[in-house]
C-alpha cells in the first residue's frame, strides 16, 4: 500500500445559504482547496462527492458539482454514509490512491439541507435509522435517538443536563472565533437550560443545527506530493465500522460500539497506545452534546463514565489535556451532513500546519490529530488519524 497525504483543504461559509445553488456552494470550498494545494483541475485524476441529499432537487449531485467545478469528464461517484459521508468519501479516495489506482483525488462534501420541501428536513433526518420500525411505528425523530443515549448515560453515571450543556458552551465559544461557522455567538449554561426541549433531556441548544455548506480536501500519493507541496499532512490510519439499523438490538445506550471499533482500528494502524498523550487535538462528532461526551469515551481519551468530568474540568478546551472541536464543532460550526467529515479532516490538516491562527489555533506538540465522524446513531463510524510525520512516531 502507498502512503497518502492531504495536499490542501477548503471550506465554504456554513449556515443558511439561500444565496447559492448546490454546485456554487461546492465550488467555494473546491476553489480554496485548489489554491491551498497548488493543484488545478488538470492534475486531478478522479473526484468524489459526498452528500446525503434527498432535500435537494439535484438527484445526480456528483455530476452537477463536477461540471461546475470544471472536473468533467474525470471519473466520479457519490458516497453516502449518513452524517459520516464525508469521512467515508475520504476513505474511498485514500484506498484509490493507496492501491495505486489514482495519484490525485479530490473529495468534495456538500449539502443544501435548507432546500428541502416535502418531506421536511426533520422528517428526512428522522429516517436515518430503521425507518419502518422506529420512525413510522414510534415517531422517533433524530434528536430522540440521542435522547435515549443521554437519559441512559445520565442515569448510569450521574451526569446532569448542566454537564451536557457545557459541551455546547465550549463549542459556541470556539465557533465565535470561526468566521465560517454557522453560529458565531457565545452562549451560557443558563441559555442552554432555558432553551426549549426538543427531545427530553436534549434541548434546542444541545442540538446541532440544519446547515448548508461544503468542504473539500485534495489527496495525493507520496510520489505525487512533492510536485505540489513541501508541507503535506499524512493520513496514518482510518478505522471504520457499522452498527445495527435497529437501536433495540444495541447492547446498551452508553456509548457507540461502532465508534469504539473504528477508533481501535485506527489506533492500531497509527500505532497509538495512549491517545490522550499523543494527539494534539480532536474534531469529534457532537451532533448532540451527549454525542461529544460519549466520543471522549469511545475514543479512549478517558474511561467509561468519565467523559462528562473531562468537560466539567474544562480539559477539552485549548490548554487542557486534549482540545476538542476548536472549529466550533457540529454544534456551532454547523452540520451540513455530507460536508461535515471532510470539513473535520480539512480543519485538522490546517491546524497541524499552524494555518488556523488566533484563539482557535491548537498548540502542536506531537503533530497528531484525530477526526471522529459518526453516521446516524452509530450506524456508521469513521475515525481518521492525521500526522505531520510520514512514518515516525512523534515530532
Ligand atoms: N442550535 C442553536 N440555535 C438553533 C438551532 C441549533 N441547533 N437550530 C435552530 N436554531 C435557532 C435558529 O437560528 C432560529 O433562531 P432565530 O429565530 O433567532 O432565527 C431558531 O432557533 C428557530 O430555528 P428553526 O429553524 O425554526 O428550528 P427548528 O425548530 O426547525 O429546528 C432542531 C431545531 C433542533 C429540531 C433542528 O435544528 C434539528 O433537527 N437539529 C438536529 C439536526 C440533526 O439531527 N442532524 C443530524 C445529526 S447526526
Amino acid at each position: 500500500m502507498r502512503r497518502v497525504a492531504i495536499l490542501g483543504a477548503g471550506q465554504s461559509r456554513f449556515g443558511k445559504r439561500t444565496d447559492v445553488r448546490l454546485d456554487e456552494l461546492a465550488w467555494e470550498s473546491f476553489r480554496e482547496a485548489m489554491v491551498e494545494s497548488g493543484v488545478t483541475q488538470r492534475d486531478i485524476d478522479s473526484f468524489i462527492v459526498s452528500t446525503l441529499g434527498g432535500w435537494s432537487a439535484e438527484v445526480l449531485p456528483a455530476v452537477v458539482v463536477g461540471e461546475y467545478c470544471g472536473l468533467t469528464p474525470k471519473p466520479t461517484m457519490r458516497v453516502e454514509a449518513a452524517c459520516a459521508s464525508g469521512s467515508a468519501a475520504v476513505y474511498q479516495a485514500y484506498t484509490m490512491i493507496a492501491s495505486g489506482h489514482a495519484e490525485v483525488v479530490s473529495v468534495i462534501g456538500v449539502e443544501k439541507m435548507s432546500e428541502s420541501s416535502t418531506p421536511t428536513t426533520v422528517e428526512l433526518i428522522g429516517r436515518a435509522g430503521n425507518y419502518f420500525w422506529e420512525f413510522e411505528n414510534y415517531g422517533m425523530t433524530f434528536p430522540a435517538y440521542y435522547a435515549l443515549y443521554a437519559s441512559s448515560y445520565m442515569n448510569r453515571y450521574g451526569a446532569t443536563e448542566e454537564d451536557l450543556a457545557l459541551v455546547a458552551v465550549k463549542n459556541h465559544y470556539y465557533g465565535s472565533f470561526n468566521p465560517k461557522a454557522h453560529f458565531q455567538r457565545r452562549i451560557s449554561v443558563d441559555d442552554v437550560m432555558k432553551s426549549i426541549y426538543v427531545a427530553d433531556p436534549l434541548k434546542l441548544l444541545d442540538c446541532s443545527p440544519i446547515t448548508d455548506g461544503s468542504a473539500t480536501v485534495i489527496l495525493a500519493s507520496e510520489e505525487s506530493v512533492k510536485k505540489f507541496t513541501n508541507e503535506p499532512v499524512w493520513i496514518r490510519g482510518i478505522g471504520a465500522a457499522s452498527g445495527t439499523a435497529n437501536l433495540s438490538k444495541r447492547d446498551n445506550f452508553l456509548g457507540l460500539e461502532a465508534a469504539r471499533k473504528a477508533a481501535d482500528d485506527a489506533y492500531k494502524q497509527a500505532n497509538i497506545e495512549r491517545p490522550i498523550s499523543k494527539l494534539d487535538l480532536v474534531e469529534a462528532h457532537d451532533c448532540f452534546t451527549i454525542a461529544e461526551v460519549m466520543a471522549y469515551e469511545d475514543l479512549r481519551l478517558v474511561e467509561r463514565g468519565e467523559g462528562y468530568k473531562l468537560i466539567k474540568e474544562e480539559q477539552t478546551y485549548k490548554g487542557g489535556k486534549i482540545p476538542v472541536n476548536l472549529s466550533g464543532g457540529l454544534k456551532a460550526k454547523g452540520h451540513p451532513i455530507g460536508a461535515t467529515g471532510v470539513s473535520m479532516i480539512g480543519e485538522l490538516s490546517k491546524q497541524l500546519l499552524g494555518r488556523i491562527g488566533g484563539e482557535r489555533q491548537a498548540d502542536i506538540k506531537h503533530g497528531w490529530a484525530l477526526a471522529h465522524n459518526v453516521g446516524g446513531t452509530g450506524h456508521y463510524a469513521y475515525v481518521t488519524i492525521l500526522s505531520l510525520d510520514k512514518n515516525g512516531d512523534v515530532l
